[in-house]
């Protein structure tokens, strides 16, 4: 463990030599295991929050955006399920290198970032869809704030996916 962890270095130090740091460390094929079932959740996640976000730009206008919306939401909400246990679970087996990574920081302020984004979507944005979304005004493009919003969400998405990919390497 780096000792850069300061008053944090015990508990991290008892997470990695916790039974499950230590699985994660010595089983052979459990971080890789656990890394691919990260790895089906973050499909998850960015496929069901993509095809949403790309209709609140503008695009497949035939489609209503509530009824997509309830389609797909419950299965970004489920792609947590796989992603916070499989992520915690990595976690562990490093604790104190990750917690001194700069790349883990960003990338969980950017998790952060993107819930306060849907929180506001949700609180702002989504309470007028009724309007916006009826089938005559279909034909335009959803509000500026719905798009903004939008492409804030893909944004903001792409970079924890590019966070994570490289906390690889630094
Ligand atoms: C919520 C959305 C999240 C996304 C999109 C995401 C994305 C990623 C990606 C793309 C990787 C790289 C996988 C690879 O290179 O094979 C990764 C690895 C990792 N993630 Fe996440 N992650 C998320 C949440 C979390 C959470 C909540 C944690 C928990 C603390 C976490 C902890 C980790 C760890 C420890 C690694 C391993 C890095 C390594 O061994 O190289 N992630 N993540």
């Amino acid at each position: 463990m780096t000792p850069a962890a300061g008053p944090l270095s015990a508990p991290l130090s008892a997470l990695e030599a916790s039974g499950l740091g230590q699985a994660m460390r010595q089983w052979l094929w459990l971080y890789p295991a656990v890394e691919t079932f990260h790895i089906v959740g973050i499909g998850l996640l960015f496929g069901s929050i993509a095809v949403l976000d790309l209709r609140l730009l503008g695009f497949s206008r035939s489609i209503p955006v509530r009824r997509l919306a309830r389609h797909v939401l419950p299965w970004t909400a489920a792609s947590f399920l796989l992603i916070v246990p499989s992520g915690l679970m990595m976690f562990v087996a490093h604790a104190g290198d990750f917690i001194s990574s700069p790349v883990f920081l960003l990338k969980m302020c950017l998790i952060l970032a993107a819930g306060l984004n849907a929180a506001l979507f949700h609180v702002v944005v989504f309470p007028s869809v009724e309007v916006w979304d009826a089938q005559e005004m279909r034909k335009l493009r959803p509000p500026p704030s719905a798009r903004a919003s939008a492409a804030i969400s893909l944004l903001i998405w792409i970079a924890v996916i590019a966070c994570g990919r490289l906390l690889a390497y630094f």
